[in-house]
């Protein structure tokens, strides 16, 4: 089937990243924050980076059609569209090269595409043809490749070799106890803080390759108002999945043994010594498992045709970008 084998595909992916975005620049160096502007399965790099630069430099996700007022010609912004059509993102888009901001476009084409060789952005062109959550590898390692070139390490050679080297062997194991456990009832991600990238990936998975609703709770916060909700026999089956870091393990061992009063929990520790093959192999499973838990609910992980009806209504209500 196409969307495993396009997750298969994920090492070779990743190192398209860092191979297309190697001359990619900006012409900025050392910028005070990172602005990364996209939706869903493009925007969620924002996410990544986050978790990836959290003790290095401020990154900020907008997932809106509006760009902060803060941002500004110190403010590196990451303009992320996998198809480029995008409305939200390419509103942000216009306001940026209104602003004056540095922009580099990551995209396989579409508008935003053109709009970038017409003004001669920097450009990150990623492969075509494939569903835009598949092309996170891509988008993060070009990402990341973009960034060292305006002086921003986020990620050393033995990081990107470590998660190429975890995305290979998670391909190749069996998830069979994971699918089980999602095939049925309603699916909560719980994690911590420092994997809540990871679990925002898990929730979206869910959602777009398995075709479910999906909940995401991120420790400690969850601690301060999500656990009280499950204080009472809550009805329905509920099914946790703690994705857990090692940073949290004892943590995640109390929720354990809380969660399995109110649902069915399983536990699932991502390896990896950096953040990055961490995200990246927990992220491939999430991938693989979403797809066969879609298989067994007998829908077609890759199609979308919500996201295309949301899409189709956003038109009529912001009409077509350059419409005021
Ligand atoms: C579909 C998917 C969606 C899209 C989103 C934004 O695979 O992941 O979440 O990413 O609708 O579209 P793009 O990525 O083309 O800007």
């Amino acid at each position: 089937m196409r969307m495993r084998k396009i997750y298969l595909d994920w090492p070779s992916l990743a190192e398209r990243g860092l191979s297309v975005a190697e001359e990619v620049s900006p012409g900025l160096f050392e910028p005070r924050s990172i602005v990364v502007v996209g939706m869903g399965g493009s925007g969620i790099l924002g996410d990544y980076l986050e978790a990836l630069a959290y003790n290095k430099v401020p990154v900020y996700t907008v997932k809106s059609p509006h760009l902060p007022g803060w941002v500004g010609d110190r403010d590196l912004v990451l303009a992320v569209s996998y198809s480029g059509n995008t409305l939200e993102t390419l509103r942000c888009v216009e306001q940026v090269l209104s602003r004056g901001s540095p922009v580099v476009v990551i995209t396989s084409g579409g508008r935003l595409g053109r709009l970038a060789e017409e003004r001669r952005l920097p450009l990150v062109r990623l492969v075509e043809g494939i569903p835009p959550r598949t092309a996170l590898p891509e988008m993060l390692f070009s990402a990341l490749r973009v960034l060292e070139n305006t002086g921003v390490h986020i990620a050393e050679p033995r990081d990107y070799e470590e998660a190429l080297s975890l995305m290979r062997t998670a391909a190749s194991r069996d998830y069979g106890r994971l699918v089980e456990h999602l095939s049925t009832g309603f699916p909560i991600v719980v994690t911590c803080n420092s994997l809540r990238a990871l679990g925002l990936r898990w929730k979206n998975e869910l959602n777009e390759n398995s075709k479910l609703p999906a909940k995401l709770e991120v420790y400690p916060e969850a601690g301060h108002n999500d656990i009280v909700g499950w204080e009472l026999p809550p009805p329905g089956d509920y099914r946790f999945l703690l994705v857990e870091d090692a940073a949290c393990s004892h943590l995640t061992s109390r929720l354990a043994e809380y969660y399995s009063a109110v649902g069915r929990v399983a536990r699932l520790a991502v390896e990896g010594s950096s953040l990055l093959a961490r995200l990246l192999q927990g992220s491939l499973v999430a991938g693989l498992v979403s797809v066969e838990v879609g298989v067994r609910r007998g829908v077609d992980p890759e199609e979308t045709r919500s996201i295309s009806w949301y899409k189709g209504v956003l038109k009529g209500i912001l009409g077509e970008p350059g419409d005021r």
